[in-house]
C-alpha cells in the first residue's frame, strides 16, 4: 500500500501557525487529551517518518527531544520524545549541513520531488509536521492525503500563515470532528482528488 502522506496543522481560527494563550491554553493535562491522542498517540503504529521545516526541526530538538525532557514532563510526553527519537525525521534546509538528533536526515530541493521520493521508499505513513511555512508549500502543491487540524480558539490577526493565496482549489471531505473542553476543534479531512 502507498504511503500516506498527512500534513498537521495548529492553527488560529484566522489561520495563522501559532500557538497563542487562551484560558486554558497552559493547562497540561495528567494523561493525554482527545487531541493528543487523535495527533499523535493513536498514530504511532501506523506513522514513522516525520518531515519538518529546518525551524520546527531545530525547535523540536530544543523541545521534545527525550534529552530535553524535564522530571516533571507527563508521563505521555517522554513516550512521544521516545517516539519522535525513534522515527525517521526529515529536515529540510539548504543552511543546516549536520543534525545530532538520531534517525535524522537533511534533505533539500523541490518539495514534490522530495515526498514522493519519501513515498516510494519503504516505510509506513509520513507526517508533515509544520512549520507553517513548509505547510503553506505542501498544501499549495496538493501533496498531502490528509489533514489533522488543531485550531484554537483565537483570532490573532499576525504570525505564518497556513493558506495564503493558492492556484487552486482544495476540496475536503470532514472525516471527523471534536470540540475540547477549552474550546478547541480538532478536524480531520481528506484531501478529495
Ligand atoms: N508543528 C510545528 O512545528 C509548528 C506548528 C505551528 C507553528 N509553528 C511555529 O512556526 C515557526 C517555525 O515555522 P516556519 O514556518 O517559520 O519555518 P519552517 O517551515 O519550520 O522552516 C522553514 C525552513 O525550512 C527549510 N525549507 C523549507 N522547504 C525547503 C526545501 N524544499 N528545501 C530546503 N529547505 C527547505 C528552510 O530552511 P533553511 O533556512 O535552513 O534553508 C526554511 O527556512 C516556529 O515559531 C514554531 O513555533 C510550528
Amino acid at each position: 500500500m502507498a504511503r500516506k502522506v498527512t500534513v498537521n496543522l495548529y492553527m488560529t481560527l484566522d489561520g495563522y501557525g501559532e500557538f497563542p494563550a487562551y484560558p486554558g491554553s497552559d493547562f497540561i493535562p495528567k494523561d493525554p487529551d482527545a487531541q493528543f491522542k487523535e495527533m499523535w498517540v493513536d498514530r504511532y503504529p501506523e506513522v514513522d517518518t516525520v518531515v519538518m521545516g529546518r525551524r520546527s526541526f531545530e525547535g523540536h530538538l530544543a523541545v521534545h527531544s527525550e534529552k530535553a525532557r524535564k522530571p516533571e514532563d507527563p508521563w505521555y510526553l517522554f513516550e512521544y520524545s521516545r517516539w519522535l527519537d525513534r522515527v525517521q525525521k526529515v529536515c529540510l534546509s539548504h543552511t543546516l549541513k549536520e543534525t545530532n538528533w538520531q534517525n535524522s536526515r537533511i534533505m533539500s530541493g523541490d518539495l514534490t520531488e522530495i515526498v514522493n521520493r519519501l513515498r516510494a521508499e519503504p516505510g509506513k505513513g509520513i507526517i508533515i509536521e509544520g512549520g507553517p511555512t513548509l505547510s503553506h508549500e505542501a498544501i499549495q502543491r496538493g501533496l498531502a492525503d490528509d489533514y489533522r487540524m488543531v485550531v484554537s480558539p483565537v483570532i490573532l490577526g499576525r504570525g505564518n500563515h497556513y493558506w495564503g493565496t493558492m492556484a487552486n482549489q482544495q476540496t475536503m471531505k470532514l472525516l471527523s470532528v471534536k470540540s475540547l473542553p477549552y474550546g478547541e476543534l480538532v478536524l480531520h479531512y481528506e484531501a478529495v482528488r
